[in-house]
């Protein structure tokens, strides 16, 4: 493999990606020698990646890919509450720092996530005893987060994962420690309490489980629309909508409407999208990893052809650029998703050694083929609903 020159396992590559789905047009060789970052740019998207700062303290080849592939970085745990706060009130940033550090001396955009995640909220939040309390130490957070990266982040997730159709509650929300120690106003707080400390960040709501065609996931869909349309009715800070994007092969049925339909009813209410955490598992896929990554390739572009159709969609991240640091490679997402033959998983872009796979080529090619959007700048939000 290592004799063929780069050009001719460029075209293989292509061509692999381009023989299953619908036909597109390759891209010229000159292109696809270039990076993600700039194909995307060329259409107005900014591509970027999950990071953690060990990967990038090690100044290694991995380093070097990063920064030429991608335009924005996001620290994949490091800006958890639960990562850095292990006692009340007190949070150590050192790690965050380094990564918004390594972002602004390299040129890339950096989003925040999150501020709040029931998932990783710290022990001694879970313990406090009274609404005041909890209140007072969520906003600080939020307040003391925002204001220490001010003007050095773009967005920022500030509820991540809010919405739980099954806790069946009219508003939507997730019956999670939040709303069990501050209450339902929690989210608006939040949002406001971030727009105070940075009037320039976008605000996002970021979610995940809306991307196939399942009726737990229409369910998913039409609670966040509806809480969408609640918080622009009561004028709470909002610039956009996140989907996660953890895609996976043979899991589940795709519609291409109903992901059409979720995008643009979004984006109706004056909101940009953005893609948030992309990567797709194989657990489901068979052992020949050729076969694999082709399959992987054409969730990916299938995905995309819909989600970069509309012009709402501004940002794309994947969680993660090589399959060498990938949380699904480290099964820390479901742990008994693991593949059968007990071989790696190939959910990113480039694989373990830092080579081009046929996502990467699925990328490059509906990034390509995406209609331009305009760049909005980063000033200006969307008010109209703001009061
Ligand atoms: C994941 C990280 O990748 C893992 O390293 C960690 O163990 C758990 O969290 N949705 C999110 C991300 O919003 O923060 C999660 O990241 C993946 C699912």
């Amino acid at each position: 493999m290592h004799r063929l020159s780069r050009r001719a396992v460029l075209a293989g590559g292509l061509a692999a990606g381009a023989s299953f789905g619908r036909v597109v047009p390759l891209l010229a060789a000159n292109q696809a020698e270039r990076s993600l970052r700039y194909i995307a740019g060329a259409c107005g998207i900014r591509y970027g990646s999950a990071a953690m700062a060990s990967q990038l303290l090690a100044g290694d080849s991995f380093t070097d890919l990063l920064v030429r592939q991608v335009a924005a970085i996001v620290p994949e745990n490091e800006m958890k509450w639960l990562h850095m706060s292990t006692a009340p009130l007190q949070s150590d940033y050192r790690m965050a720092d380094c990564l918004v550090d390594f972002a602004m001396a390299h040129g890339l955009l950096c989003r925040g996530h999150n501020l709040l995640w029931y998932w990783s909220t710290p022990k001694w939040f879970k313990e406090l005893s009274d609404r005041a309390t909890a209140r007072t130490a969520m906003l600080r957070r939020v307040t003391d987060m925002v204001s220490r990266y001010r003007g050095r982040i773009d967005s920022w997730d500030v509820v991540n994962e809010p919405v739980d159709p099954g806790d069946d509650r009219a508003d939507h929300l997730r019956a999670d420690v939040f709303l069990k120690q501050v209450g339902p106003e929690y989210l608006s707080l939040a949002h406001t309490a971030a727009r105070a400390a940075d009037p320039e960040a976008r605000l996002v709501l970021n979610e995940c489980g809306v991307e196939y065609d399942t009726r737990g996931m229409d369910r998913k869909r039409a609670a966040i629309l509806d809480l969408l349309e609640n918080i622009r009715k009561r004028h709470i800070p909002i610039d956009a909508v996140g989907i996660q994007a953890h895609l996976s092969v043979r899991r589940y049925p795709f519609s291409e409407q109903k992901l059409r339909d979720y995008l643009r009813r979004a984006a109706a209410m004056g909101l940009e999208i953005q893609i948030t955490e992309l990567d797709c598992t194989d657990d489901l896929a068979p052992p020949d990893i050729p076969a694999r990554d082709r399959m992987i390739a054409d969730e990916y572009r299938r995905f995309l052809d819909v989600v970069l159709d509309e012009p709402a969609v501004k940002m794309v991240m994947s969680w993660g650029l090589s399959d060498r640091y990938s949380w699904i490679v480290r099964h820390e997402n479901t742990p008994e998703q693991r593949r059968p033959d007990g071989t790696e998983e190939r959910p990113l872009p480039f694989d373990r050694d830092l080579q081009r796979k046929p996502a990467w080529h699925a990328l490059a090619e509906a990034f390509a083929r995406a209609p331009t959007r305009d760049r909005r700048p980063r000033t200006e939000h969307s008010t109209a609903n703001e009061g």
